[in-house]
């Protein structure tokens, strides 16, 4: 099996040859775009679909930009000329998803020969799927990681030369390539790659797999990724890295994540700042502070608990207690009053009681979440809790879901509307969906909120009285 995991770059280039060369590749793929438009008869379409979380939406912003620059029209619908699938395989329901839309696919192909379909991201570096892919799945025409993403327009080059399946997937890489295209999918917020991998290894997690170990960028590269954009009209940035708080720990001149935050903060023009996900082990009293005295940074920390019961959370690796976990929670409350709190809890890990359950339940309780993405446990081949004997059963599983989603939700219930007859800046987003004369805009605390108003003011932020809480958000007035 040649073309699976058998390298990790290939060739000795420096990051800056590597970009050079990647540009010399789009040049190239923009003849071979232009001969694929003279053979379909028009400009060629291309859909680029995104599953999975917020490093992927970003991953697919680098494709777009390398597609529109070779001469692509990006479009929404699957109905394109070349379709490219981004996947997920954090959990095996992201999986059949992309199974399910790939025998979808095969059909649009079987009306329009011409179509091209890629697939990339984690689910990717699967061994298990590539086999698969390879056997049922032929009509597909490129296949790569999540480690070589960044020669995309070589890999197109590949593509158009050839009439079989090309696969190249990485075990994983060393390098960071700079200042290549993107095309982002707001102008007023992007996200930036702080980080790329993670060294945890949470026992039920195949992220570590999947996306390799932990690379921090260099700060002046991020600084000044942030500063062009800004010059572009973007106010408010997304710092993305599977556990940013050990951002840069391994860099030659290591820097503190809480320190980053103080640099990016001083640049002018820039107006929020976020950040995802911090992993609670890590959450330094330096980045509380940071936080605390911070102008810029929104008032909402995304803080993963998993579990609340110590002996589950020992098993899954996360390196806290129950306690550890409370304690932050109120230090952080303590210093940040006005901070809303989301977490991700996983239901069903393997060996996980009734009463672990009602661990959990009393830290969403104590913790006092705004919001909490509750999954059930996916056993994931190649981590350590695939392998542990006692999986819980379904049953008992759904039962303890259940449970834990209607604490969620009545906690929720009651923090929500907590703002009604206040004035807060609202970053507006887009037109309503339902209803055109609204806008739809979110609060610091990314509160969503609607209130009447037109498409000019999309990208600024304005001050709202916050009138009414209907569940999960607020409708507004504009007060200035
Ligand atoms: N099963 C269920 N949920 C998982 N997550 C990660 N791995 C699994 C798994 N095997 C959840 C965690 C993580 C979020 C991104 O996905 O809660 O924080
Ligand atoms: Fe999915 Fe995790 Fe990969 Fe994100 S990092 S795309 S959530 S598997």
């Amino acid at each position: 099996m040649s073309d699976i995991k058998y390298q990790i770059t290939n060739n000795n280039l420096t990051s800056e040859e590597e970009t050079k060369l990647q540009y010399e590749y789009i040049e190239k793929a923009k003849i071979k775009v232009n001969e694929y438009a003279a053979l379909i008869g028009h400009k060629p379409t291309c859909c680029v679909t995104t599953f999975g979380c917020q490093m992927n939406a970003r991953d697919s912003e680098k494709l777009a930009g390398i597609l529109e620059l070779t001469g692509f029209e990006l479009i929404d619908s699957e109905h394109a000329d070349f379709v490219i699938y981004n996947t997920c395989t954090v959990r095996d329901n992201a999986n059949q998803r992309v199974y399910g839309r790939l025998g979808y696919l095969h059909n649009l192909k079987k009306k329009n020969p011409n179509m091209k379909i890629a697939l990339c991201g984690c689910m990717m570096q699967e061994d298990t799927v590539i086999t698969k892919l390879k056997k049922s799945y032929s009509f597909v025409n490129l296949i790569f990681g999540t480690h070589n993403i960044y020669k995309f327009a070589e890999l197109l080059v590949r593509m158009f030369e050839s009439e079989r399946m090309i696969i190249d997937i990485w075990d994983g890489t060393d390098r960071i390539v700079e200042d290549l295209p993107v095309e982002r999918k707001y102008p007023f917020k992007s996200g930036i790659n702080i980080m790329f991998g993670c060294n945890n290894f949470c026992s039920y997690c195949i992220v570590p797999y999947v996306r390799g170990r932990e690379r921090s960028r260099n700060p002046e590269d991020i600084i000044k990724e942030i500063e062009n954009l800004v010059k572009d009209g973007v106010v408010e940035v997304m710092l993305l890295g599977q556990n940013v708080n050990s951002y840069g720990k391994n860099l030659e001149k290591p820097i503190s994540f809480a320190e980053l935050l103080r640099r990016i903060e001083k640049i002018d023009g820039l107006k929020r700042i976020r950040f995802m996900t911090s992993h609670p082990k890590d959450l330094s009293d330096e980045l509380i502070e940071v936080m605390r005295d911070s102008k810029k940074i929104c008032r909402h920390l995304h803080l993963p608990v998993q579990s609340g019961s110590t002996r589950i959370l020992k098993e899954m690796n996360r390196r806290y207690t129950k306690e550890d976990y409370l304690n932050l929670v109120d230090k952080i409350r303590k210093n940040i009053p006005d901070i809303s709190l989301t977490t991700d809890i996983i239901v069903g890990f393997p060996g996980e009681t009734k009463e672990d359950v009602d661990e959990t339940i009393d830290v969403i309780k104590k913790a006092g979440y705004d919001n909490a993405f509750t999954f059930i446990y996916s056993k994931r081949t190649g981590t350590p809790a695939a392998a542990m004997a006692n999986q819980v059963p379904e049953e008992e599983v759904k039962y303890n879901f259940n449970r834990v989603l209607e604490e969620v939700q009545n906690i929720a219930h009651e923090r929500a509307g907590r703002l009604v007859g206040q004035v807060e800046e609202v970053l507006i987003e887009e037109l309503n969906e339902q209803d055109e004369t609204l806008i739809t805009g979110k609060l610091s605390n990314s509160t969503t909120v609607h209130l009447k108003g037109g498409k000019e003011l999309i990208g600024s932020i304005i001050k709202v009285k916050l009138t009414e809480c209907k569940g999960f958000y607020y409708f507004g007035e504009i007060v200035e």
